[in-house]
């Protein structure tokens, strides 16, 4: 009889987890799409690629993060059109992703503290797709559907040790400023990555530095949750809004001069859809994987170079963190259709706005009695 109790709270806790989160991923078992109706692809490759339809991305360190951004240039792509095709931009070469041109972000904090990291900035983001003057909107990993926006989009992190997927995150992105945050897994991490504040923008989700010029890393207090203060809530639309909490207090930054890959700025990289760039499939010659010039690299990024990096040799590590980036490719990353442009009509709201709040704080809620209620069985199973 006793023998089957360890069984019992087996099952319990599976029971749990599984309620929380429905899959866990690294970038190298995820599948090609881990949501239905998903534009791009979390099988990403390594090296990168401006073309790329990867939709994962990587909040790690001040030159190793990214954000999620239009797949094609023009006044279509506003972030409220676009929101379910996002694509990953990122910073540094080996995820597979589109990189951000250098320069294109002219200031950039990260930050890491007990529950997050996070990264808040400003710069030129039409360089990454999004049109000029478009305040944005919010993106993070539920959706009006609860497959996110971007469908399908993973985050992940090595901040924590390993290489993590982070259930919880948010991306605020404009024409002129960023920020995003991603929340290590834990009871706390749906309140400090609370998503359904969206039309409030980035100082008051994620207050910190935002400053143009600098860029640095630091370790910080978590600070309170967005919209909580103390015992009470504020929800969007009511009649007055709560200023922000203030910057929670920082330490230990570290300056850099600059960010960067190599890629520079060149609407070319990105208006033309180049014959797929090899720098995804193994090449390691910089100057015939992309049409535009490459500097010659000035930046202090990670000294990685924009296309050789990874792709060149499966067999060691890429400069992220160490891991082995040795799985083993069964087809190249996908070639681009082009095709995102008028998908875009179909997404008339501009972020899903309260009511996908209202829609996935419900179902948490459901979630968490069904949990509760696995328990109270689970205790009446053991006694
Ligand atoms: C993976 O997804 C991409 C993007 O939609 C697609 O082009 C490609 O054909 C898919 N690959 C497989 C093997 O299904």
């Amino acid at each position: 009889m006793f023998r089957s109790a360890p069984f019992v709270s087996l099952a319990l806790a599976s029971v749990v987890f599984a309620q929380t989160y429905s899959a866990t991923y690294t970038p190298q078992d995820a599948p090609n799409k881990s949501e239905q109706g998903q534009s791009g692809t979390n099988q990403c490759g390594t090296g990168s690629d401006q073309n790329s339809m990867c939709q994962n991305v990587y909040v790690s360190s001040l030159d190793d993060f990214c954000i999620f951004a239009p797949p094609s240039p023009g006044p279509g792509s506003v972030i409220g059109n676009t929101e379910r095709i996002e694509v990953a931009w990122c910073v540094q070469s080996g995820h597979g992703t589109r990189l951000i041109p250098d320069g294109a972000i002219t200031g950039a904090h990260f930050v890491q503290t007990p529950d997050y990291v996070q990264v808040t900035g400003v710069g030129d983001l039409t360089k990454i797709n999004i049109p000029q003057g478009d305040e944005g909107g919010e993106l993070d990993p539920h959706g009006a559907d609860g497959n996110g926006n971007p469908i399908g989009g993973l985050v992940f992190s090595s901040a924590f040790g390993g290489m993590a997927q982070m259930h919880e995150w948010t991306n605020f992105v404009a024409y002129n400023e960023f920020c995003i945050r991603a929340c290590k897994d834990g009871p706390k991490a749906p309140a400090l990555c609370q998503h359904i504040y969206d039309v409030m923008g980035c100082d008051w989700n994620m207050p910190g530095d935002y400053s143009s010029g600098s860029f640095d890393s630091c370790k910080g207090d978590s600070g309170e949750p967005m919209g909580v203060y103390g015992t009470s809530t504020f929800y969007q639309g009511e009649p007055s809004t709560p200023a922000a909490h203030p910057a929670p207090s920082k330490s230990q930054c570290n300056p850099a001069n600059t960010i960067g890959n190599g890629q520079s700025i060149s609407t070319s990289a990105i208006l033309t859809t180049s014959p797929a760039s090899s720098a995804a499939s193994g090449s390691s010659s910089v100057s015939t994987s992309s049409p535009s010039s490459v500097t010659a690299s000035s930046t202090t990024s990670s000294g990685q170079s924009s296309t050789t990096s990874a792709a060149a040799s499966s067999a060691t590590s890429s400069g992220s963190s160490g891991q082995s980036m040795t799985t083993t490719r069964t087809s190249a990353p996908p070639a681009p259709t082009g095709s995102s442009g008028s998908s875009a009509g179909s997404s008339p709201s501009a972020t899903g706005g309260a009511q996908n709040g209202a829609a996935s704080l419900f179902s948490r809620g459901l979630e968490v009695s069904v949990a509760a209620a696995a328990v109270i069985i689970g205790a009446a199973v053991i006694a």
